[in-house]
């Protein structure tokens, strides 16, 4: 049956394989995907640049107005990645510097309102797959399927690690868990759109799922979700 354009929504924790699985599903149906993590990422890597004082609400509203954030699609590497005001900055926003950083500018009313009002246009013409904390929760409460990913810690912790080690084998085991722990209580302990399971989110624990079998549950609920669409 042909599916119709929705909008898909992923949330979890970090580090749960959220982007792998939005990614390849995005690929499957001609979807756009939209990294909405990279969008803080990116935030956090300008505040770092120009030495943003988060405390300072004035001097926060004035970087947001000198920000502009696009995603653009590389040929090369087939994936549409972040530019941070016209520059690619999708490896930067990936190191430890702005992961050590990026949940407490997340948890900023302001880089909040910034950043879903950006999300909210990018969904209009539907057909999104994105992800990220409150996809479900906040920027789009209304969305056709919401998928809830969760994976146990230890896998998590042991994912991250070997994407990072790739580019920096100095990294701990240690280093990785810590900072994973942090950022996912800071996520979901903050007062502006904590991360939260929506009530209609159909959970996904791929602790010991393989790609092609998490990537089989999903187009499966999208079916069943189209088919449901198409008889209301
Ligand atoms: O998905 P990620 O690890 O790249 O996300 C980076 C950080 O951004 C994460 O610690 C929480 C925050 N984030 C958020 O608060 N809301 C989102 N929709 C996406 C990410």
């Amino acid at each position: 049956m042909a599916i119709p354009k929705i909008i898909i929504a992923i949330d979890g924790y970090s580090s749960c394989g959220k982007s792998t699985v939005a990614k390849e599903v995005a690929a499957r149906l001609g979807y756009n995907y939209i990294d909405s993590g990279a969008m803080y990422r990116a935030i956090t890597l300008y505040f770092l640049r120009n030495n943003v004082d988060i405390k300072d609400g004035d001097e926060i509203l004035q970087a947001l107005k000198d920000i502009h954030l696009s995603f653009e699609y590389n040929d090369a590497t087939h994936q549409s990645e972040i530019h941070l005001n016209d520059e690619n900055v999708e490896h930067q926003i990936r190191e430890m510097i702005v992961a050590e950083k990026v949940s407490e500018v997340a948890a900023i009313k302001e880089v909040r309102g910034f950043a879903t009002a950006q999300q909210k246009r990018l969904g209009k013409k539907k057909g999104i797959v994105m992800d990220g904390r409150d996809i479900g929760t906040t920027v789009f409460p209304d969305a056709e399927l919401k998928i809830f990913m969760t994976a146990d810690p230890e896998v998590r912790v042991k994912r991250r690690f070997e994407e990072l080690y790739a580019t920096n084998p100095s990294i701990t085991l240690d280093e990785v868990m810590h900072n994973l722990q942090l950022r996912d209580y800071i996520d979901s302990s903050r007062e502006e759109s904590p991360l939260r399971q929506a009530s209609d989110a159909i959970v996904l624990d791929n602790s010991s799922l393989s790609k092609e079998e998490q990537l089989e549950k999903v187009l499966g609920w999208v079916k069943e979700r189209a088919s449901q669409l198409a008889e209301s």
